[in-house]
């Protein structure tokens, strides 16, 4: 998977893709991360974003400087991407839209920065609107990289067989069971005796059991999706 990011601010996500998971996905040969500084397709370079028309506080970014870094971007192959853009205003961000997305050869992501993007972005540009939460933040960065990291982990080959066989052992609307590693006790706090018992079957059933029981108590909301 090609993934190209488009943002004023390219330093904020080396570290981040330089790490953990989206660097040993790069490494693997299964993506490739591009960063485009929007700043640099500018026609003025000191000036990528503007008072908003009609008033109101706060700036609002230029269409001209988008459009410039999409379309030389563009220019370089005939592989079109699915544009996304990261704002407030989006779809709400799930694991199923993370799902479809990890299926697609080609992604960008636009992320803003001061209060939002002028209108001509979206209306011109096809885009797919993305918000990770219902909170504002100060720019598109931090939500690129969120989506970026859920959608690179699930690229075929990127986690090891057994992380990912086990993220899709349940339903992905379930919350997780409860977790445990050694030691068998800590401070008075015991494993439960069956994940120790090597009986697989019964191991199974208490999973389910505590996923289930773990969803109706924090997101009953989720169950009826199961
Ligand atoms: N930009 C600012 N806030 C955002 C959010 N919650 N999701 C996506 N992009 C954003």
């Amino acid at each position: 998977m090609r993934i190209d990011i488009l943002t004023l601010f390219s330093e904020m996500f080396e570290n981040v893709l330089g790490h953990s998971i989206l660097k040993i996905a790069r490494e693997k040969g299964l993506v490739q991360y591009n960063l485009f500084n929007i700043r640099e397709y500018a026609d003025n370079k000191r000036c990528v974003d503007d008072r908003p028309y009609g008033g109101g506080p706060g700036m609002v970014m230029k269409p001209e400087p988008v459009f410039n870094t999409v379309g030389a971007i563009e220019q370089q192959t005939d592989v079109r991407p699915r544009k996304i853009l990261l704002t407030p205003q989006g779809a709400r961000f799930s694991q199923s839209i993370a799902r479809e997305l990890a299926k697609e050869p080609y992604l960008m992501l636009i992320c803003g920065h001061y209060e939002g993007f002028d209108e001509r972005i979206r209306i011109g540009l096809d885009v797919f609107e993305i918000s990770i939460g219902d909170y504002v933040l100060s720019g598109g960065e931090i939500p690129a990289m969120v989506v970026v990291d859920a959608v690179v982990r699930l690229i075929p080959g990127v986690l090891g067989d057994q992380e990912s066989a086990a993220s899709e052992s349940f339903s992905d609307d379930l919350l997780e069971y409860p977790q445990y590693t050694r030691p068998a006790e800590y401070r008075g706090m015991k494993v439960p005796e069956v994940l120790m018992s090597g009986h697989h079957q019964k191991i199974k059933e208490w999973q389910r059991e505590h996923a289930l029981k773990r969803t109706v108590e924090r997101r009953p909301d989720n169950l009826n999706k199961i």
